[in-house]
């Protein structure tokens, strides 16, 4: 449902209504994405809205889920077969999601489409030319192991310009066919594991064993493709941000034309993957703000092409410009507030950015193993000297705190918040390998101090053995032994104001 979501927030504004449309969904299959994501895009007076799949299985699970609803209809329809003509014309638009993929006479399928849709009637669909759970097994079927036992071949290289020809050969106008990604991450190995484990069969021809094996080749290549694509810190950061947002998001309270704001984004991954999802698709505006313009550099590449956007330098420890006062319904930071000295003044500043009745959803963190690798090296005789200035950097204001959440209480309170909730979660997870927990804290800001770069390296190898020794590197785990610490302790706080 995110998948679909996010392209139609991206394209779904290209689609013109008009009144008493007839709309029609091509594979509907158990109707869920339809529900949440197509059906709020028709305009209320619309004439009908029938639901197609070539499953009956799926079309019993659709009607379930759209019980009730007045003006839709369901219906047996195989696009790639040869249709009634009685339908030809039928429909001013037509939409579908990641079905296409699946026709393979494509040609048949959207000459069907054409000859569906009455003239001037427009389709929008959404189709998956790849993914990281498909390309496990296009790239094991490339090595000498499994390249005899999977026939499995990588398709199209260019499919937009592909797609794009077939269409308007078809007699398709205003034709736009766009490749973009979408990135999730995938909190744990089991997790990716459940998923491989859900998609169809592609080894009937393996025993038992062997599929095992192929399934545990399939998890450690989807191991290394995070860690190869995103730095492994940030695929904590998200799983964790995208759990807290499971857990709490749903106290915030959307109406619609929202002004949203993001302190601190970083690079906008996670405001990208754990955020937007929650927007409502008539967002007013969105403004991703950062101390740091480097980051908001990052940010502007992970946001191109998103509609009302925008982004600017801020820094929430300081006093803001006060135009910008009373301007945001809805303000999100995650994992920024805890490096800001000012706490009071950070949060009044997100007290006096929002509009009456705002809201804002803070993620803090208390602290982290991958942290306290150095946090706990900081009273050693080897390395008080160097790391005496660690702490004006990695602030953690809440770390040595026994009831923070009290503590984060009684400030919002005090500065006028209502209905405070805040809670701690601790997030836990495991580094694969000891290069991916080296590389997490190679990414981490540097801090004042004097050392040579010999000694940041001896340094950085002392948090890789501290790691180790908190049993959170996968490589070198002792499964007899729980971790020392949870991979991330956080801090998540709602708040409105009145
Ligand atoms: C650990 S990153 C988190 C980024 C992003 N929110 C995420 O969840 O991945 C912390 C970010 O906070 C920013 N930051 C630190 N102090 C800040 C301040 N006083 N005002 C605004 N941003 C700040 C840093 O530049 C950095 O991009």
């Amino acid at each position: 449902c995110e998948y679909v979501d996010y392209f139609i927030k991206r394209h779904g504004g290209k689609l013109k209504w008009r009144d008493n449309e007839r709309v029609l969904e091509i594979g509907c299959g158990v109707g869920d994405v339809t529900r949440r994501c197509f059906f709020p895009l028709l305009p209320r007076n619309f004439q009908k809205f029938v639901l197609s799949d070539f499953s009956p299985k799926m079309i019993e699970f659709a009607r379930k889920e759209f019980q009730g609803v007045e003006h839709v209809d369901f219906m047996l329809l195989d696009i790639e077969k040869e249709l009634e003509s009685s339908l030809y014309g039928g429909f001013d638009k037509i939409l579908s999601s990641l079905c296409f993929m699946h026709v393979r006479n494509q040609v048949k399928s959207f000459e069907n489409v054409f000859k569906l849709l009455t003239p001037g009637g427009e389709c929008f669909i959404v189709l998956m030319s790849t993914a990281a759970i498909f390309e496990t097994i296009f790239q094991l079927s490339e090595t000498p192991k499994w390249a005899k036992r999977l026939k499995h071949h990588r398709e199209d290289p260019n499919p937009e310009e592909t797609i794009g020809r077939l269409l308007k050969n078809i007699g398709f106008v205003d034709v736009f066919v766009k490749k973009e990604e979408f990135s999730h991450l995938y909190p744990t190995v089991d997790d990716f594991r459940e998923t491989l484990k859900c998609m169809r069969d592609v080894s009937s021809n393996l025993s038992q064993e062997e599929k095992e094996e192929l399934l545990e080749d399939r998890v450690k290549l989807g191991i290394h493709f995070n860690t190869k694509f995103s730095l492994p810190g940030k695929v904590i950061e998200c799983g964790c941000a995208e759990y807290l947002v499971k857990q709490h998001g749903g106290r915030l309270d959307w109406r619609g034309g929202e002004r949203v704001l993001d302190i601190g984004c970083g690079v906008g991954d996670v405001m990208h993957q754990c955020f937007f999802p929650l927007l409502p698709r008539n967002y007013r505006k969105l403004l991703l703000t950062d101390l740091s313009p480097k980051m908001l550099e990052f940010a502007r590449k992970e946001f191109h092409g998103v509609e009302r956007v925008d982004f600017m330098q801020i820094d929430i420890g300081v006093d803001v410009e006060k135009s910008l006062n009373g301007s945001f319904d809805k303000i999100f930071s995650s994992f920024c507030i805890n490096f800001v000295k000012d706490q009071r003044k950070a949060f009044e500043n997100v007290y006096n950015l929002l509009a009456p009745g705002g809201e804002c959803l803070l993620i803090l963190s208390q602290t982290a193993a991958f942290f306290e690798a150095a946090f706990q090296l900081i009273n050693t005789p080897k390395w008080e000297d160097n790391l005496k200035h660690y702490r004006d950097i990695f602030v953690f204001p809440y770390r040595e705190d026994s009831n923070p959440e009290m503590t984060l209480r009684d400030l919002l309170q005090s500065i006028g918040f209502c209905d405070v909730f805040v809670k701690k979660d601790d997030y836990n997870c495991d580094f694969p390998t000891v290069d991916s927990f080296r590389e997490c804290l190679r990414a981490f800001p540097d801090f004042p101090n004097n050392m040579t770069k010999e000694e940041k390296e001896e340094l950085l190898e002392d948090q890789v053995k501290m790691g180790i020794s908190f049993n959170i590197v996968g490589e070198c785990r002792d499964d007899s032994k729980p971790n020392a610490y949870p991979i991330m302790e956080n801090l998540t706080i709602y708040a409105k104001k009145k």
